[in-house]
């Protein structure tokens, strides 16, 4: 892969499939909410599913989702790596995947300019990617064995062009199979004194398992899952507690045996202690109850999908064998969770992503945590506050995350409703 379409990916993110616009013309029928391709960008709504090989992107700056049919002179530049990426077949892509896009893209836009100048200097020199990549690990192995201050900059650098590339998933097993795990991440997220260095490593480690499953079974088999486990049980930082959630998740997701493995351990630990910590900020406390949601999720709708499945047969047999829900239990995940909505609502009242965060995990576990949430007037108080004040705002986001707080209070305390006006 040459420059030019490297920096097509950060605009356009993927093409699913390779049979081009296979049914087109059955797609017409709208009614049943199809989503019907036309030249021009359109917005993918939530669930709905859309034809094979169509051209689709994340609205950088909408964060929405659109498609359009792929254009004649787009069809030879087509990602190769993208159809991996492309594992659900047309499904639409877990919302999970595309807020890592939209933050990692987001966050290479700022950087895009010069990142795009240092890249075609280096890429004066090189016919591939995968040239480039060897040649970062090389230049990895050169540096001194001892930490030098004159070489953090360097080394910095290294990693954030590493970050960008390992995206694609032929980049990312070029890193794997060339010893990159073992001579650049490992050092540095085991041993590395420098926060800021493994906070760079962490992120390439992110960028690197993120949707490749040959990458995430690499990645596990070098214990990655305990080490960022150890990060985030010890860590004060919050740059480094997110891109160590960050791999964590990208890690584990789709990933049920490594799940059973890292979660019965210390995974599940290092979760809940983001939650109880009183000097972790919110938001990564936000990360920690989205990723708990999405894996509780991902194993309800692994078992529910194998009802019509019997062909994964096998994976199904891996996650029954997590059992996180009472694994999240033993280590007081409903009270922590409690207790973090009961003393910092107020900081959440101008927060409603974080909200929408936390009320999507109270509803996927309520069921779990059903007698502790419906038992506590504190968590009652700041959930009907926050409802409240959000159903009084002018703001059509507010009013849908109130209306789901409205759900879940409901739920969980409907019978006061009978002794007191919710
Ligand atoms: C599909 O939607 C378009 C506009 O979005 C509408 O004009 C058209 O009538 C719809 N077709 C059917 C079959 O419902
Ligand atoms: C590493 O150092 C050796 C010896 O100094 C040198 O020959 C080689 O080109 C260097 N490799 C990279 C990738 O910088
Ligand atoms: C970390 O440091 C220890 C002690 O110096 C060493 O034995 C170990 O091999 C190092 N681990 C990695 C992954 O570099």
């Amino acid at each position: 892969m040459n420059g030019k379409q490297l920096f097509l990916v950060l605009a356009t993110v993927l093409v699913l499939g390779s049979s081009l616009q296979v049914e087109a013309t059955e797609t017409t029928d709208n009614k049943t909410g199809q989503f019907v391709p036309t030249k021009e960008w359109q917005v993918i709504n939530e669930g709905q599913a859309i034809p094979k090989g169509l051209h689709v992107r994340i609205n950088l700056q909408t964060g929405l989702k659109e498609a359009k049919l792929l254009d004649e002179s787009e069809r030879g530049t087509a990602l190769q790596s993208s159809q991996t990426i492309d594992e659900t077949d047309g499904e639409p892509l877990p919302l999970d995947y595309k807020k890592d896009l939209i933050e990692a893209s987001q966050r290479h836009a700022k950087e895009y300019v010069e990142l795009r100048k240092a890249y075609k200097e280096f890429q004066k020199n090189f016919r591939t990617d995968g040239e480039l990549v060897v040649q970062l690990i090389g230049q990895y192995r050169n540096f001194s064995k001892n930490p030098l201050e004159s070489e953090l900059k360097p080394k910095l650098d290294a990693l954030e062009t590493l970050e960008f590339l390992l995206h694609q998933i032929d980049n990312a097993l070029v890193f794997i199979d060339n010893g990159g795990l073992d001579d650049v991440l490992l050092p540095i997220v085991v041993n590395d004194t420098n926060t800021a260095l493994r906070v760079s490593a962490m992120r390439v480690l992110g960028s690197l398992t993120s949707n490749n499953p040959k990458a995430q079974i690499k990645v596990f088999e070098k214990s990655f899952g305990s080490h960022l486990s150890q990060i985030i049980i010890s860590s004060t930082n919050t740059a480094e507690i997110s891109s160590a959630l960050h791999a964590f998740g990208a890690l584990l997701r789709k990933f049920p045996l490594a799940q059973k493995r890292v979660l019965s351990t210390s995974g599940t630990q290092a979760l809940i202690r983001v939650l109880r910590s009183p000097e972790m900020e919110l938001r990564s406390k936000g990360k920690v109850v989205t990723l708990i949601s999405d894996l509780v999720q991902e194993k309800r709708f692994a078992l529910e999908g194998s009802k019509d499945m019997p062909d994964a047969a096998s994976s199904t047999a891996q996650y029954v064998l997590i059992e996180f829900e009472p694994w999240l239990e033993t280590q007081g995940y409903c009270r922590a969770l409690d207790d973090v909505l009961s003393k910092d609502f107020l900081h959440l009242l101008d927060q409603p992503e974080l909200v929408e965060q936390f009320s999507t995990a109270i509803w996927t576990t309520q069921s779990m945590c059903h007698s502790v949430w419906s038992q506590s007037s504190a968590l009652r108080h700041a959930l009907l506050t926050i409802r409240n004040r959000y159903a009084n705002s002018k703001d059509e986001y507010r009013l849908e995350v109130s209306h789901a707080l409205n759900n879940i209070c409901k739920r969980l305390y409907d019978k006061a409703k009978q002794h007191t006006e919710l």
